[in-house]
């Protein structure tokens, strides 16, 4: 793991148009045995150039209940991160190195020690997930019931078929699908019902953490609030933990108490969601923050981050943000960053900046000549 280095923060206003954030109800810290899933160090190769890294030294951890969003740009490693917790790594990416370590039905399990069988019997029972586009790929000849009595059948083969038919109507209820449409087929339902089906399905067995890999980017604003506040129902009734994996950092604040955000592979910032909204330490969360705001004012585009985000096996030296970031120096070019933890919480604050943390405000304003007159700001 990438050494960590501890520093005060100057501690700073909120900028005026960060997005409404999420409460964070347990701000401060648990104990460690509130920890279900806790990432140490994972690293994803491609197999055919192994020194290409898909997913960066990637840790977090997980706890009880909490809901966390992984976020940043498409091509930053999301859906890598998450397919490698599952096993479920593409047949061309390899886990290099690093820990995944489940503490759900309470036991330790490391999940990169599992065979294929021990795997599948923990997908869908123990973690299941809301695939991008999901709801797109139920069968369209079965029916959402049949289909979702399939999924508890195959993981809990014992249940008989009176208590599976029961369940089904439950789960669907729970959803908000009226039980009686268990014998309509996909085509039969609006795009939000399918993907609250697909949430039914994602709960069929029970299990303790959902991650949900962009589960409202292709519904309509108000179908995607309600999927959302849906989510956030269940989590509070059956006491999930959710990992959410999104670009929009609104649809993030909305669900999420925690965020980390990604960038070309590593983690650059985590912490609270209402610390990080309310207070980013590394530009490229800034950047993001911004194109939130650009919605606040009428008539007006938000502006996307200039450049693009390298290839995995086209980074920058140093900083892999570098390229695009206003306030790089030769520091920046020659050094690459640790991730500098800033201060305490459920998730602690950190950043992946020389700079971090910033003098008061710096980071906030995106260009760099405007107020800081040529001057480095290395603290
Ligand atoms: N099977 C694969 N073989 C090679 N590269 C891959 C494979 N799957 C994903 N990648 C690359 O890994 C990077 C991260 O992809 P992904 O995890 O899907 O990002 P995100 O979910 O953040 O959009 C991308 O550059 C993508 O091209
Ligand atoms: S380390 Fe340098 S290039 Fe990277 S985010 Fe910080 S200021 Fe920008
Ligand atoms: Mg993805």
């Amino acid at each position: 793991m990438s050494a960590v280095e501890r520093v005060s923060s100057p501690g700073r206003a909120a900028p005026a148009d960060s997005a409404s954030v999420a409460p964070s109800p347990r701000a401060g810290g648990t104990a460690d045995d509130d920890i279900l899933l806790q990432v140490t160090g994972l690293t994803v190769a491609r197999k055919d150039a192994p020194s290409v890294h898909i997913v960066d030294d990637v840790s977090f951890t997980l706890r009880r209940g909490e809901a966390m969003g992984l976020a940043g740009e498409s091509g930053c490693g999301k859906t890598t991160t998450a397919l490698a917790v599952l096993g479920l790594l593409p047949g061309g990416l390899r886990r290099v190195s690093g820990e995944l370590v489940f503490h759900g039905g309470g036991r330790a399990r490391p999940l990169h020690r599992l065979g294929g069988a021990a795997m599948r019997r923990i997908r869908w029972a123990s973690i299941s997930m809301i695939f991008q586009g999901a709801m797109n790929a139920l069968d369209p000849v079965k029916t959402v019931g049949s289909q979702i009595a399939e999924a508890i059948t195959l993981h809990e083969p014992k249940v008989g078929r009176t208590a599976v038919s029961r369940r089904v109507g439950e789960l669907l209820d729970q959803v908000g699908v009226p039980a009686k449409r268990s014998v309509y087929y996909p085509h039969e339902f609006s795009g939000g019902q399918k993907q609250r089906i697909m949430i039914a399905l994602a709960l069929a067995c029970r299990p303790e953490l959902v991650i949900g890999d962009e589960p409202t980017t292709a519904l309509d604003v108000i179908t995607q609030a309600q999927i959302l506040d849906l989510l956030g129902e269940l989590r509070r009734e059956l006491g999930l933990s959710l990992l959410l994996i999104t670009h929009d950092l609104a649809v993030l604040a909305q669900a999420c108490e925690t965020i980390a955000v990604m960038y070309a592979g590593q983690i650059v910032e985590t912490g609270s969601v209402d610390t990080v909204y309310r207070d980013p330490q590394h530009p490229y969360t800034a950047r993001l923050l911004d194109l939130l705001g650009a919605h606040d004012a009428p008539g007006t585009l938000p502006k996307p981050i200039p450049g693009n985000q390298p290839r995995p096996n086209a980074r920058p030296s140093g900083c892999r943000f570098r390229d695009r970031c206003t306030f790089a120096t030769d520091r920046c070019a020659a050094e690459a960053p640790d991730l500098r933890v800033i201060g305490e919480g459920l998730l602690p604050h950190a950043a992946r900046c020389h700079f971090a943390p910033w003098p008061d405000g710096a980071v906030d304003r995106p260009d760099r000549s405007d107020r800081l007159d040529g001057q480095e700001v290395a603290p």
